[in-house]
């Protein structure tokens, strides 16, 4: 028990001032309900920025953390380890790619990615063959390389000199995309949906340009599937959706049940890359973490929580669109399963602070969109709760 007091004056006290915390601790939950050290139960349609895929209190999770940490907690990957490969073999029966390897954070499975990327460009002798690019408005993470090929000047500011031979294409721009990329291309970084970008769908026509560009100049298509993955769009990967065939996949975020895990999975060329001592991590692939991502998936499957996005996501549009006929401030709405943007009149944090005040949990993000990302498990009843809510802060302006 701390004997400080768990406020936001603390917080700035003993913390590095990085993060933007709502003035709420919290303790547990209960399905899509969040939970106050005061009682207060908060309806949670961010869901620990699209982790918590089952909500709270899952028992099955609980019971595969629990009975896995009771046997083993860590080891390392000087050893092999049950629960990490029937996790790989789920996701390569899924993916139907060939290798697999895993991290802890969204950000380091893209930095295993840029290498890969760069490692298997090298073998074509061109030693300008390293570039690595992104799309404008994106998100891929924290760390050096995966910083480098985030869009958003707040992410990046400051930080400089970024990775060299990193660039950008501008979304969706087809004459932009034929413009950059070139036979110095080593990967194109992708998220199918663009999630901390305001929730933009990557269009059919710029994925096909992109395949065959692919072929003219042979580099790799990444999709970063962090946040838009494991279901949340209504497919396992949301790529699947444009009809591309990536060469490596990143998955992160709920992967492993609310435990730090994430993955690169790739294809059969560049299956050998990575040699001996080449990349690695002391935690990746936690068995506890792969434990929980196991029970995790079989709930997506046995509870249809890929059809319970698709459904929920389309009622919410739905119910979005009819409150924007009557509520000038709602000016669009983007949804893709349960990855919902709703673009409105003035700075979404407003927003998102007037629900905190009716005690439901939204997200800003790319200043005027309001994000959702609700576990997968959410009801109607509790959409339209949420809805109510939204609709009730419209009508009081
Ligand atoms: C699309 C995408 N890529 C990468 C990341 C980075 O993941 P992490 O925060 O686990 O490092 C995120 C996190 O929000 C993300 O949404």
């Amino acid at each position: 028990m701390t004997h400080l007091p768990v406020t936001i004056e603390t917080e700035k006290k003993i913390f590095f001032h990085n993060y933007a915390r709502l003035p709420i601790a919290v303790t547990h939950g209960e399905g899509v309900w969040l939970v106050g050290d005061d009682g207060t139960r908060y309806l949670d349609m961010i869901a620990g920025i699209g982790v918590n895929a089952l909500g709270y209190g899952d028992n099955r999770l609980a019971e595969a953390i629990s009975s896995q940490s009771a046997k083993l907690i860590h080891a390392s990957n000087l050893f092999m380890m049950h629960p990490q490969f029937e996790l790989a073999e789920k996701l390569l029966a899924l993916s139907g790619l060939s290798k697999l390897f895993f991290a802890n954070s969204g950000t380091e499975a893209i930095e295993a990615a840029i290498k890969i990327a760069r490692k298997w460009a090298g073998q074509f002798g061109d030693p300008d063959k390293k570039e690595v690019l992104s799309l404008s408005n994106c998100f891929h993470g924290r760390t050096y390389g995966a910083m480098s090929l985030t869009a958003k000047p707040k992410y990046v500011d400051g930080f400089e000199p970024l990775l060299a031979g990193t660039g950008m294409i501008n979304f969706n721009d087809i004459n932009d995309l034929e413009e950059k990329v070139s036979i110095k291309t080593a990967a194109v970084f992708i998220e199918v949906v663009q999630g901390e970008g305001g929730i933009h769908r990557i269009s059919q026509p710029f994925i096909d340009r992109l395949k065959e560009l692919r072929e003219q100049y042979n580099f790799l298509i990444v999709a970063d599937e962090i946040q838009a993955g494991c279901g949340r769009t209504g497919t396992f990967f949301s790529y699947t959706q444009v009809n591309v065939e990536p060469d490596l996949v990143c998955l992160a975020k709920p992967l492993g049940g609310g435990l730090p895990l994430s993955a690169v999975i790739g294809i059969e060329k560049v299956a050998d890359v990575l040699t001996y001592g080449n990349h690695g991590t002391t935690f990746g692939g936690n068995p506890v973490a792969c434990a929980a991502g196991i029970a995790m998936i079989n709930a997506i499957h046995d509870d249809h929580l890929m059809e319970n996005a698709e459904k929920i996501g389309s009622f919410i549009n739905d119910e979005v669109l009819k409150m924007a006929a009557k509520h000038p401030q709602i000016l669009g709405i983007r949804q893709y399963g349960l990855m919902i943007g709703i673009t409105v009149d003035k700075e979404a944090k407003y927003y998102a602070g007037k629900a905190l005040e009716k005690h439901v949990l939204i997200n800003a993000t790319s200043v005027n969109v309001i994000r959702l990302l609700p576990p997968l498990v959410i009801s109607q009843k509790e959409a339209q709760h949420c809805i109510n809510v939204l609709d009730e802060i419209f009508t009081e302006e």
